[in-house]
């Protein structure tokens, strides 16, 4: 049993340690806004928080989450508001085809995080490992500006759980695993969401970043 916060909540997975955190956090917990891209840790699709930290989850075994706080593209804005990093990729115009551009957000609020006034060089080395085939780097650097000007705090994009419940872990249907299921995520009485297989739609292209990246070659 895999138990980890992920977006300030508690979840506890019966999935293999080895299982890419990526692929347990698309396919299992049905979180689809990180991308696959490269699966080798090159290209930074995939991009997450590990305790604050931009990490390549294509390459990170689910068990190297154990114990520890995730936190995904979808767990940085507050309710509708989005969070001030995303609304300035929206003031810039930042995406094209947005493939991208969730794991660029997430390596551009790491370094926000840490660091709310980069020096050029600062930011370009905190973005090197983030590729854009559609070549958005000035925007996504003016995106980053944008921010650092507007000079506002950044809410913390993931506050800290006391501690990840173990008393309520789930263990999921071992078909959970097939790609035409996802999960249907509901909130047990004791807080922790529980992930439940379910029937669903083979997702578009456009959502299936194995998939894309796959029927590419
Ligand atoms: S670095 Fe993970 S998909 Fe490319
Ligand atoms: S916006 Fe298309 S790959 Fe970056």
């Amino acid at each position: 049993m895999i138990k980890f916060e992920i977006n300030g909540k508690s979840t506890a997975l019966d999935v293999d340690p080895n299982a890419p955190l990526l692929w347990v956090v698309r396919e299992v917990i049905g979180l689809t806004g990180s991308k696959f891209g490269c699966g080798m840790g090159l290209c930074g699709a995939c991009t997450m928080h590990l305790n604050g930290e931009p990490v390549r989850t294509c390459v990170l075994p689910v068990s190297a989450a154990n114990g520890q706080r995730v936190t995904t593209i979808e767990g940085i804005a507050d309710g509708e508001s989005l969070h001030p990093v995303q609304q300035a990729w929206v003031d810039e115009n930042v995406p094209q085809c947005g493939y991208c551009q969730s794991g660029q957000i997430m390596s551009a609020l790491a370094l926000l995080e840490k660091n709310t006034n980069p020096s050029d060089k600062d930011i370009q080395a905190a973005m090197a490992g983030n590729i854009c085939r559609c070549g958005t780097y000035p925007r996504i650097e003016k995106a980053i500006k944008r921010v650092i000007s507007n000079g506002q705090p950044l809410p913390q994009s993931s506050p800290k759980e006391s501690a990840v419940n173990t008393s309520a872990a789930v263990t999921l249907a071992s078909n959970a695993t097939n790609a035409t299921q996802a999960t249907n995520v509901t909130t047990a009485s004791s807080g922790v969401e529980i992930f439940e297989p379910a029937k669903r739609e083979v997702p578009s292209k456009a959502d299936t970043g194995v998939k894309a990246t796959r029927e590419a070659v």
